[in-house]
């Protein structure tokens, strides 16, 4: 079945059924106020934290699935429908949904009426604007109301799902020329409220749940819409909704404009009240006043464009392959950005509640959007240092509204700290801003000691050395990369964390992965010691690389490939010895970035071992053989089903690293197999089977020992966006920052005779044309830089003009 295309120039995927094998979403904002929005106008909206900040009510793992959202109703004599289809399900003559950036436009159309709604956030605003446009195609006269219609929710999302015997007395809402506002908890502890309102007078509008939809009535037979009329009802506790009706009169071939406003608005706690009892609507005013036209709508949804053309300008390539052009240019940049704003908390799969910031996960999603915004990157890793603590160990997580540690999962995931080195090496080398190193941030449990970036690196690599098992491999903790590798949560209690579970004090578990990943973080921070001048310091971080890697060769080595970790018995885990387990990737893949084995042959051989065991059709699957039963000594991994998820399932993630690693080693052919397998675009093909977005990568597709091979799951968030865009921008085409300058050195496909990258650095353009006539996979025989000769493949920040020409030969 197809569901929908790309439309590459206007940078959409246009859905063009609304029966999408699962709701395939879309990100709206950027900057305080986010919402995630389905093809059929699902979902919700927040400002800033998904869980302690929401506006509306969303209902996850509902019946259907993706209930509730930003509705439009349309009442046309006996039919009502959503150009949305739904809530109702009505079937429409026409439907189309476009998810671009930023914004989502849906057209319905229904016996000659058609309605557009374009969903979007302004940028610089706390608000969704939903830009509404209705049609009468049909040469008759038509009378029709429209029903706007939100549910809000009481704010902490949380507290709103469990608290009921609290939460259906305390809703309270206020009505003013026809805008609706919700004001739960304004009268004690809380100083800010939201709006729905209409730029159009409103015939009527709803603000009780059980006036407007009825207690024994779901969302897609409403009664007040059915009955054609809101009841102007006040909402006193249960649950506050805010519906507005708008009537109209249209000719025959006559359209009418009109949007609504849903946002957020703080008031200063001594300008609460105009009056006893009546919240100080101002800041509401402001912007309706604002955006009291069209034409500021429209003004606005240009900036919008404008501002993600710009973003997106930093780095365009010419390919000739169709998946990686639409990734690289659109898709994959865009999806960084929101793993950046987001991390892992809101999407179709994360309930805003759970996890907030996550330390390794937003450190490494810098890794994908610092060469477009380079002062958010740099205020992220500030935030995310000050949540180490002083022994080094970091706080897993962190909420984005109080930016402070989340102290119930707390820290000891060995892998944490050595993130921070690579996303700060990033940010240096796009930016060769080394005034970042010596901001201070201090530590979470000690901010009077004000440590600064510098400090935090050197401590993230001390803590590893700190915390060697008995191979002289760095301990595991509660979990490295692998979430679910738990070598000493020992857990038999059902309901319990396996990331908390367990005592990690005294353990011997190591992990090969970290040791390899320190490898990595050393050779960054030497690099960041040269660029600072001191070659000294650089020199004594690489001998203890050297050590780290003396231990992998001597314990970390299975004979065809790097061992996962020893357990906390001292037994091996992913060795030919183990019965289950014996090839894990996550290994492979760091061992090679930490530089272990490339000179004698350990590394081509692991990433071989990679090929004949692992690889599929559809990505690298995590490890095999899978584990068919739960192993107390391993943890959550053993308690997935084979072929989901950390259980050898196709984890996309780390596919990247092997990507990487290939082209380490010089292998373009496999390193774009690898990239092809698992992108997203290339899916549209198997769809059916696939199920979810096919524009934007998913954490996990499942594997070939699952009953569902090919599945995918948890899209959107997740760290494969920020290494996809790595693996392949400065992977495979090769174009990377370093500190000296941008590198040119790709590794690709023999069969492509070359391409172009436009990409902006430190300040100037770049138009890098590449040519491969001699058909290699890598090799740069030459580089002119406005055409002067260039010798090796970096060119200095100094060399060209502002627009540089860059050819590049290889051969
Ligand atoms: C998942 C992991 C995830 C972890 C986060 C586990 O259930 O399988 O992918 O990292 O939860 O807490
Ligand atoms: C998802 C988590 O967000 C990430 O931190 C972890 O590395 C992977 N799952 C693998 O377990």
């Amino acid at each position: 079945m197809q569901y929908g295309h790309f439309d590459d120039v206007n940078r959409e995927y246009v859905i063009t059924r609304p029966d999408t094998p699962l709701p395939w979403i879309n990100y709206l904002g950027c900057e305080d106020f986010f919402g995630i929005i389905s093809n059929t106008a699902g979902g919700y909206c927040f400002y800033r934290d998904a869980r302690l900040r929401r506006l509306l009510r969303y209902r996850y793992n509902n019946v259907p699935l993706d209930s509730n959202g930003r509705y439009l109703y349309i009442k046309d004599g006996a039919t009502v429908w959503n150009p949305g289809w739904k809530p109702t399900r009505t079937p429409l003559d026409k439907y189309e949904c476009r998810h671009g950036l930023g914004y989502t436009a849906i057209r319905g159309e229904k016996n000659g009426i058609e309605v557009r709604v374009t969903y979007f956030v302004p940028l610089g605003d706390s608000l969704e604007l939903w830009d509404v446009t209705v049609c009468n195609h049909s040469p008759r006269a038509r009378s029709l109301s429209l029903f706007g219609f939100v549910e809000w929710c009481l704010w902490d999302a949380q507290d709103d799902m469990t608290n009921f015997q609290r939460n259906f007395s305390t809703g309270q809402v206020e009505v003013e020329d026809g805008a609706v506002f919700h004001v739960t908890e304004y009268r004690e502890r809380r100083n800010h409220f939201a709006y729905f309102a209409c730029n159009a007078k409103p015939a009527g509008f709803d603000t009780a749940r059980d006036a407007f939809v009825g207690v024994h009535e779901g969302l897609d037979c409403p009664r007040a819409v059915l009955a054609g009329r809101c009841t102007n009802s006040l909402a006193h506790g249960w649950a506050p909704v805010g519906a507005l009706q708008l009537d109209f009169n249209l000719k025959p071939h006559a359209s009418r404009r009109c949007h609504f406003l849903l946002g957020y608005a703080e008031n200063r706690e001594e300008q609460k009240y105009v009056r006893p009892g009546v919240a100080n609507k101002a800041p509401f005013r402001a912007v309706a006043k604002r955006f009291a036209k069209s034409a500021a709508v429209e003004a606005a949804r240009r900036q919008l464009q404008a501002h993600w053309e710009k973003l997106l300008g930093t780095f365009q390539a010419e390919v000739e392959d169709p998946h990686l052009a639409r990734m690289l240019n659109t898709w994959n940049q865009y999806q960084c950005v929101a793993t950046l704003n987001l991390s892992r908390s809101a999407s179709g799969y994360e309930t805003g509640i759970g996890r907030g910031m996550g330390y390794r996960d937003s450190n490494q999603d810098i890794l994908g959007v610092v060469h477009l915004a380079p002062q958010r990157a740099r205020e992220r890793l500030c935030d995310l240092a000050a949540t180490q603590l002083s022994d080094g160990t970091c706080f897993h997580q962190y909420q984005p509204l109080t930016k402070k540690g989340n102290s119930d999962i707390g820290g000891g995931f060995n892998d944490d700290p050595l993130w921070l080195p690579l996303a700060v090496a990033a940010y240096l080398k796009e930016t060769g801003d080394a005034s970042i190193l010596k901001a201070k941030v201090g530590y979470a449990d000690k901010n009077q000691k004000k440590a600064t970036i510098l400090d935090h690196l050197e401590l993230s690599l001390r803590y590893t050395e700190h915390n060697l098992g008995p191979h002289g491999l760095p301990l595991i903790g509660h979990a490295d990369w692998n979430d679910c590798l738990n070598l000493n949560c020992f857990s038999s209690t059902p309901g319990e964390s396996f990331q908390c579970a367990g005592d990690i004090r005294g353990s011997r578990a190591e992990s090969v992965m970290i040791a390899g990943l320190y490898c990595a973080a050393c050779t960054e921070m030497a690099g960041l010691y040269e660029f600072l001048g001191q070659a000294e310091a650089a020199r004594a971080i690489l001998r203890r690389a050297e050590t780290m890697r003396g231990a992998i060769v001597k314990h970390g080595w299975d004979g065809g490939w790097f061992l996962r970790a020893y357990d906390a018995r001292g037994r091996k885990i992913g060795s030919r010895e183990c019965e289950e387990g014996q090839i894990f990737v996550e290994s492979q893949g760091w061992c090679v970035l930490g530089g272990v084995g490339l000179n004698d042959g350990r590394a081509r051989l692991a990433l071989d071992s990679v090929k004949a065991r692992l690889a599929t059709p559809n990505g690298i699957v995590l490890q095999q053989p899978a584990y068919a039963t739960y192993h107390l000594h391993l943890g959550e991994i053993s308690s997935y089903p084979p072929g989901y998820k950390e259980n050898a399932g196709i984890f996309s993630h780390n596919n990247t690293w092997i990507q990487i690693a290939e082209t380490m080693l010089g292998n373009g052919e496999r390193a774009f197999e690898y990239y092809l397998s698992m992108c997203p675009s290339t899916k549209e093909a198997q769809i059916d089977t696939y199920r979810a977005e096919p524009y934007v990568y998913a954490q996990m597709t499942a594997g070939r020992d699952a009953p569902t091979p090919g599945e995918a799951k948890n899209s959107w968030l997740t760290g494969t966006a920020s290494w996809a865009f790595v693996a392949a921008s400065q992977h495979i085409l090769g174009v990377k920052p370093t500190f000296k300058g941008l590198c040119i050195d790709p590794c690709i496909p023999r069969a492509w005779r070359g391409f172009k990258v436009r990409r902006v650095f430190r300040g100037k353009t770049y138009h890098i044309e590449v040519s491969n006539l001699r058909g290699v996979n890598r090799g740069v025989k030459k580089i002119a830089v406005d055409g002067e000769p260039l010798s090796g493949t970096v060119i200095p920040p100094e060399a060209g003009g502002k627009e540089v020409r860059v050819r590049v030969e290889l051969g």
